[in-house]
């Protein structure tokens, strides 16, 4: 046979071997590469070549012997890696789950989402503002005189070196933003937090949440306000729920008045919330006095207006059982973790 040939084919075979386990490599090896390897006999074909032949004959057959190391190596690699990989591809499906870390919804957030679907439902639009306001929106222009005792550096947060701006005591300085912004009919809602310079209780925080609620348009009513408020609380407490307005005073509304749910004192907890009474305050309203319309620039002749602002911490308590505001805002994952079911 032709040795030119035989090195052709050689060649051939090597470049196309593929191997699928440790003992294929191993055969590659000894037949390329072993002692008695089949590469070998050909140098001694050496001699039978013609001398202008040698050289070129000498160059094939090195190269044949190195093609076969090369893809001794090539082969040897490749195994080793698709080993690993199938290595990772063995799952053990009996291994238990890693359970994943599921979040919770705080029972404030719970609570208020709930409220202002409430709202939503009947048209309130929700609008937001900022928490560092301005002295006017806060108070001047929710008609609280300059003397007005809310306005004491014991009750309201002030920035360092400011009279001017404060941190809001109330969602209230909403109203204000929105009148001043929207012509009427005006129907929002204004979820958010609000400061107190508190001393911090078991009952009292130096920060909480309400709802601002103010609608505005002509010929608004007390009626329209109570009809809406019944409708809030039995949405939120049970459609058995009765509720009492008590008379009250607010600088921004006239008249005024204080909105309680019956809750009864059957727990400990809302025996406490209650003070005794079974009877537990939820929000302030009244209809905007008509210096508050004036200030934001609009009409008191034509419109009028309604507006109440919830408290939610004491909602928030009295659902869930909840003896101490504080554990609203310690945010310890032992309590958060209660409400991992409540949406
Ligand atoms: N801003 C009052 C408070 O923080 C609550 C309130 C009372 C809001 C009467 C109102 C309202 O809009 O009409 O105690």
């Amino acid at each position: 046979m032709d040795v030119f040939k035989k090195i052709q084919e050689l060649l051939e075979d090597i470049e196309q071997t593929m191997v699928e386990n440790a003992d294929e490599l191993e055969k590659f090896r000894i037949l390329y590469l072993g002692t008695k390897n089949c590469i070998k006999p050909l140098f001694a074909e050496m001699r039978n070549v013609a001398n202008e032949q040698k050289k070129d004959f000498g160059q094939k057959l090195n190269h044949l012997k190195t093609s076969a190391e090369a893809r001794y190596k090539l082969l040897k690699e490749g195994l080793t890696e698709s080993q690993g990989g199938e290595e990772k591809k063995q799952i053990d499906l009996t291994r238990p789950v890693k359970t994943q870390a599921l979040g919770s919804r705080h029972p404030v957030s719970i609570v208020m989402n709930q409220m202002i679907t409430i709202f939503e439902r009947i048209g309130f639009v929700v609008e937001e503002d900022r928490e560092i306001e301005e002295d006017w929106y806060n108070f001047t222009a929710m008609n609280t005189p300059e003397d007005h005792p809310a306005r004491d550096m014991q009750d309201t947060f002030y920035l360092k070196d400011s009279t001017k701006y404060l941190l809001r005591t109330h969602t209230s300085s909403v109203q204000a933003r929105v009148m001043m912004n929207q012509k009427p009919p005006i129907r929002i809602i204004a979820p958010g937090r609000v400061y107190r310079n508190e001393t911090i209780s078991a009952r009292s925080h130096c920060q909480f949440h309400q709802i601002e609620g103010l609608y505005i348009d002509k010929g608004v009513s007390f009626a329209d306000m109570k009809q809406t408020l019944h409708y809030f609380a039995k949405e939120m407490y049970g459609h058995e729920t009765k509720i009492r307005l008590r008379p009250s005073f607010f600088p921004f509304t006239e008249p005024s008045a204080e909105m309680d749910v019956w809750m009864g004192t059957d727990t400990d907890t809302t025996y406490r919330l209650t003070k005794g009474t079974g009877w537990l305050e939820v929000l302030g309203c009244g209809m905007v006095d008509p210096n508050v319309l004036e200030n934001c620039g609009i009409d008191s002749e034509v419109y009028t207006g309604f507006a109440f602002g919830i408290g939610i911490e004491r909602s928030a308590m009295q659902r869930f059982d909840i003896s101490d505001i504080r554990l609203l805002f310690e945010n310890d994952v032992r309590f958060l973790n209660q409400f991992r079911s409540v949406l």
